[in-house]
């Protein structure tokens, strides 16, 4: 089915219809969208998502694209892709729009001599996306995003297709870290219908040096051990506790499998590349196999740690 968006005259000209996907992802696979918006404020972010839920039409907001899968049949509604990336520091604290670039962000932190954030260097997407997920760069060092997190300025929409009300409700309000119950690979906006528009970090001064000097270690060290320069989405399965899926993924024979143009990577089994014109279906297929191979040869039931969008 498709949606009718109506726009002003300000947003039409800025509004796309029947935009390919894939070039917005690091996988490079997926299908149109009926509209596409890049926002560059979260002012804007803000007045595009409410013209939405005023046209009833399903709306996703797409950060870096690292972490998803895009069907090959695209997006019903309006994908906005959130450009917002002011950063401010003051008093200590860190204030960044949900669109900026985890490396920017990390750098952004790094000159101004505020720990924390380094280790965030190579993780790639945005910061809305890293909040959504509590995204982590070692985990079972416990260096998650939402660890550092003091409060954030959100939108929270009650209404219609997320809501199932009839009435339209829309409210920016600050929130702290509590609100967000973040876990491993989970943010309580992964259930409730909310958009992170800042997020304000409380970070401990560190000399600049030092901290540029951490991230180019371990930006380093992460290249020489997953593919990073591949069109990919990043680790395809959640760790399972104290177990990694790569080491599963790998023990069980599956480095280099392919189906049609998807394979796993030959450096890090928890990888599936984009060899060249991958289709969705293909990733699908693949990861299928993954799951059920992990599952005979160890008995571990492997969990998706991307999240699908779209029609399939
Ligand atoms: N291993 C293998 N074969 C492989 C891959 C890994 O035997 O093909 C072994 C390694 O030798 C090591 C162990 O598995 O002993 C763990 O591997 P690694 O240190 O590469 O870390 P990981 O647990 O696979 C996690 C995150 C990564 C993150 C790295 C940073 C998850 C699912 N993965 O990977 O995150 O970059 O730590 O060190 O949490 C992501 O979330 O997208 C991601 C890539």
């Amino acid at each position: 089915m498709k949606f009718i968006l109506d726009l002003n005259k300000a947003w039409e000209k800025r509004v796309k219809r029947d935009e390919a996907l894939a070039s917005y992802t690091y996988f490079k696979i997926g299908g149109p969208a009926d509209y596409f918006v890049i926002v560059k404020t979260s002012q804007e972010l803000k007045e595009i998502i409410l013209l939405a839920e005023t046209a009833k039409i399903p709306w996703i907001i797409l950060g870096g694209g690292s972490n998803i899968l895009v069907g090959d049949l695209g997006f019903r509604g309006l994908v906005i892709k959130n450009e917002a990336e002011s950063m401010v520091v003051s008093n200590g604290t860190l204030t960044a729009e949900s669109g900026v670039k985890m490396a920017k962000l990390a750098a952004f932190a790094n000159e101004n001599g505020l720990a924390g954030l380094e280790v965030f260097m190579s993780v790639p997407g945005t910061l809305g996306g890293a909040i959504f997920n509590n995204s982590h760069f070692r985990p079972e060092k416990g260096e998650f995003i939402g660890d550092l997190v003091e409060s954030a300025e959100i939108l929270l929409i009650n209404r219609g297709i997320y809501r199932n009300l009839e009435e339209f409700k829309s409210e920016i309000r600050t929130v702290d870290r509590d609100w967000f119950r973040f876990g491993y690979d989970y943010s309580r906006l992964q259930d409730e219908p909310g958009v992170i528009l800042k997020v304000k970090f409380k970070l401990k001064k560190t000399d600049p040096g030092k901290l540029k000097k951490r991230s180019m270690e371990l930006l380093k060290e992460r290249n020489s051990r997953q593919p990073l320069g591949q069109s990919s989405c990043g680790c395809m399965f959640k760790n399972p506790e104290n177990l990694s899926a790569g080491q599963l993924i790998d023990n069980a024979g599956m480095k280099g499998k392919k189906v049609g143009r998807a394979m796993v990577s030959d450096k890090h089994a928890n990888f599936v590349i984009n060899t060249g014109g991958a289709k969705a279906s293909e990733v699908l297929e693949l990861m299928n196999l993954i799951k059920e191979t992990v599952k005979n040869k160890s008995g571990v039931e492997l969990e998706p740690e991307i999240f699908m969008v779209g029609e399939f």
